[in-house]
């Protein structure tokens, strides 16, 4: 059994402790305080009823794979055995760098360090280490558990046999990894997202449609099509001539502000910042509707992903 280490226990920690418990792998689970652990088990094991209920793993899988998850306030603990360890705190450099020392300080010198990052380079996360070359960006999409996407940047020095030991580790946790060629902020799959949340956003302002039909047209439209084909081979099926046209035509009329959209200023302003206030597009008027949604939104992914593992 692999003994792995996650630092942080909050929305990505826990699921990414998840993936590798899931998979058999001893996770030393590490948070600053036992509550936000204690937070963090209780929510695993929801997660974990949900797949057994969804036949996915046994009642025996849903225990084991609890008992491969052990909390601990202590860093050092956390990382000493540990050969691959991933980090998930907020998304602060100078926070990352201290747990980076502390990580090289206490952890065994081969092992791996993988941060999580949303937007941070790797070139400076990983500045101040003695070893700059075990560290890499896994970067898992929430819910860690269920999307099987990690986006993995790699620095022009790291070793190739710890891109493919990284690789083989994802693999074998039932997770599909995407390599990118260089270093770019927002990797590749968050550059996509903001790029069509800036245009919806930009449709909402200029009154197009309502909210319901700007999500309705992705998720019954393009949306559909993509867990199946990407853009780009959607634009090989509907021809590149035809898209040389769409793109003559529209681009000039798409958003490009290059700053944070107003109505998404506004909306912080306002304290509107969706699920974690109540209120931001859609309304969520108390705790029980929110865990109904979650519920719904990974019965889902689950269905999904059960597709995704017959093809
Ligand atoms: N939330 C997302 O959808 C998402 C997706 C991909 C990547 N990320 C990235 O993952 C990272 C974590 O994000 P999150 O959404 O899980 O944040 P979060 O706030 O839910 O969790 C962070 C956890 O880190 C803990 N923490 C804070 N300081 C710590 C310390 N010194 N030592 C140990 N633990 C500490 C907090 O107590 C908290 O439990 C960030 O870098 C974020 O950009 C987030």
């Amino acid at each position: 059994m692999e003994k792995t280490a996650v630092i942080g226990a909050g929305i990505m920690g826990r699921g990414i402790a998840l993936v590798y418990a899931l998979h058999g792998w001893s996770v030393a689970l590490h948070d600053t305080s036992e509550e936000a652990l204690e937070q963090a088990k209780s929510l695993i094991g929801t997660d974990l009823m949900l797949l057994a209920d969804e036949g996915l793993i046994s009642a025996a899988e849903c225990q084991a794979t609890l008992d491969n998850i052990t909390p601990t306030t202590s860093l050092k603990e956390a990382v000493g055995d540990a050969g691959f360890i991933t980090e998930a705190v907020p998304e602060q450099l100078a926070l990352k760098w201290q747990i980076f020392s502390r990580i090289e300080a206490h952890a065994p010198a081969t092992a791996i360090i993988a941060s999580n990052t949303s937007t941070l380079p790797l070139s400076e996360l990983s500045r101040q280490l003695a070893k700059p070359e075990r560290m890499l960006i896994t970067h898992f999409f929430n819910p860690a558990h269920l999307v099987p996407l990690v986006e993995i940047v790699r620095a022009e020095n790291t070793p190739d046999e710890t891109l493919t030991t990284l690789l083989n580790v994802l693999r074998q946790a039932g997770k599909i990894p995407v390599v990118l060629k260089k270093e770019v902020p927002g990797f590749i799959a968050n550059r996509l997202q903001a790029a069509i949340l800036r245009e919806a956003l930009h449709l909402v302002e200029s009154g197009v449609a309502s909210e319901q039909d700007i999500d309705q047209a992705v998720t019954a439209g393009p949306g559909f099509r993509w867990s199946v084909i990407g853009p780009l081979e959607t634009a090989d099926f509907g021809g590149l001539d035809t898209w040389q046209s769409v793109m003559k035509n529209l681009a000039p009329e798409l958003d490009c502000t290059p700053t944070t959209p107003a109505v998404l200023k506004e909306m912080n302003r306002r304290g509107q910042l969706g699920v974690k206030t109540g209120q931001g597009f859609y309304s969520y008027p108390d705790r029980q509707t929110i865990a109904g949604k979650i519920h719904f939104r990974n019965l889902a992914f689950i269905r999904l992903l059960k597709q995704h593992r017959k093809e």
